[in-house]
């Protein structure tokens, strides 16, 4: 059953997320918990079943391409759980053969036999929160793992799966360009096939938040994103969007879903989806906090919000997704994620070029290198009021 207006379904991902962390970092503003206690695994294991059994008619038989296991920390999840969960995922839903399966894992949480047990079970992508190789801006940050610790759950990944990502972060607190750019060069000598690199973000409701600490200011952290950009380029990792960098052939396929407008279904704590059907595109949320999610279980489901996404909001949306892809996005895929005609926001297009911030290239839609270093307000214009 193909969703209304769209000549073909989108491919579809799998998001699963995991929302305990060891202790909660000052910067982050994920939906991630410090256990008061243990971590109540067999519950969560059996409640996220029960939301998968529930969301099944909504994506009826379509193969599941990815799936991507996040937080949190899954790496907290026993090997004996990642098995259970994977096995469990492979007898409800048509798994694509080559399906890429991703798990987020901190390095002060794993080990090689850990590692080689979840190959085993079938994950096939780690993704490790390295975030620096040095071991003050590690402490600054409140991580749990120093530099060493990174560097060992690196060669256990690599050991293991052919798919490695390292998350690192710049901006960080004292952090010189120096420092940062040590850290790139570290993480493009390490042989990993993907590098994601993030901006610190200083969000509200978090401790850093509350207390702001000194960091580099915009100069700084656009120099460090330059030298990112061009220490992996020398190693082979070339940028493919805002902050991810690939060798050939190593790209999130995940991620690259998102980006490319496909479809996801979220289950867990907290987790988002996006699907398309005969009644336009649905973007849903589940309930936030762990206790709150595990309540649910065994009553009235698990979705807090359910929420149609208005024709006027989609080409926004679309946008905000494959504008981030360096070299973008081919422009028939408007049509067959969205459902609208290209020509429907050609005016909001040719502004958008006249100032120089889409490309004027035949056949595709793409941010130019201004366009994307000003994402934010290449986004603007495809605003409903703003193109109304
Ligand atoms: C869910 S976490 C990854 C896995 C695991 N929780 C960990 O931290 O090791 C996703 C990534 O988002 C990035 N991140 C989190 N909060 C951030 C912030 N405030 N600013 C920039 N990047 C952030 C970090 O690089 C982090 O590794
Ligand atoms: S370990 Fe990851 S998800 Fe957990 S608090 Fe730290 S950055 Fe957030």
């Amino acid at each position: 059953m193909e969703p209304a207006g769209l000549a073909t379904a989108p491919p579809l991902s799998l998001y699963v997320h995991f929302p305990w962390c060891v202790r909660k970092c000052p910067y982050c503003d994920f939906n991630s918990h410090a256990p008061r206690g243990e971590i109540p695994e067999a519950a969560y294991l059996d409640a996220l079943m029960e939301d998968l059994d529930r969301s099944l008619p909504a994506i009826a038989g379509r193969p599941v391409e990815t799936v991507f296991l996040g937080g949190g920390t899954p790496s907290l999840i026993t090997a004996p759980g990642i098995d259970t969960l994977l096995r469990a995922l492979r007898s409800r839903l048509p798994l694509a053969p080559q399906a890429e399966i991703t798990m987020e894992a901190n390095p002060g949480t794993v080990s090689p036999g850990y590692l080689a047990a979840c190959r085993e079970a079938g994950v096939t992508r780690i993704s490790l929160g390295v975030q620096s190789f040095d071991d003050e801006s590690l402490a600054r940050i409140g991580r749990i793992h120093d530099a060493r610790e990174a560097r060992e759950a690196i060669d256990a990944a690599a050991a293991h799966f052919d798919a490695v990502n390292i998350d690192l972060m710049y901006g960080l607190p004292g952090q010189s360009v120096e420092a940062a750019a040590r850290d790139f060069e570290i993480a493009a000598a390490c042989g990993v096939g993907h590098v994601s690199a993030y901006q610190l973000g200083i969000e509200p409701n978090t401790a850093f938040g509350r207390e702001p600490p000194a960091t580099p200011d915009e100069d700084a952290c656009a120099a460090m994103q330059a030298l990112a950009e061009s220490r992996f380029a020398a190693a082979g990792l070339a940028r493919y969007e805002v902050s991810a960098f690939a060798r050939e052939g190593s790209r999130c396929r995940h991620n690259l879903n998102y980006w490319r407008f496909g479809d996801y279904l979220g289950i867990g704590a907290g987790a988002h989806g996006k699907l398309s059907s005969r009644r336009g595109i649905v973007r849903e949320l589940r309930v936030m906090h762990p206790r709150h999610y595990l309540a649910r279980a065994g009553r009235d489901g698990f979705v807090q919000r359910r929420q149609r996404v208005s024709r006027a909001g989609l080409a926004f949306e679309f946008m905000m997704n494959a504008l981030r892809l360096v070299g973008g996005v081919e422009a028939e895929l408007f049509a067959a994620r969205t459902g609208l005609a290209l020509a429907e926001i050609e005016p909001v297009l040719e502004l958008a070029r006249a100032r120089g911030l889409i490309e004027d290239a035949p056949g595709r839609i793409s941010a130019s290198a201004l366009g994307l270093r000003f994402l934010n307000d290449t986004l603007q214009l495809f605003l409903p009021a703003a193109a109304a």
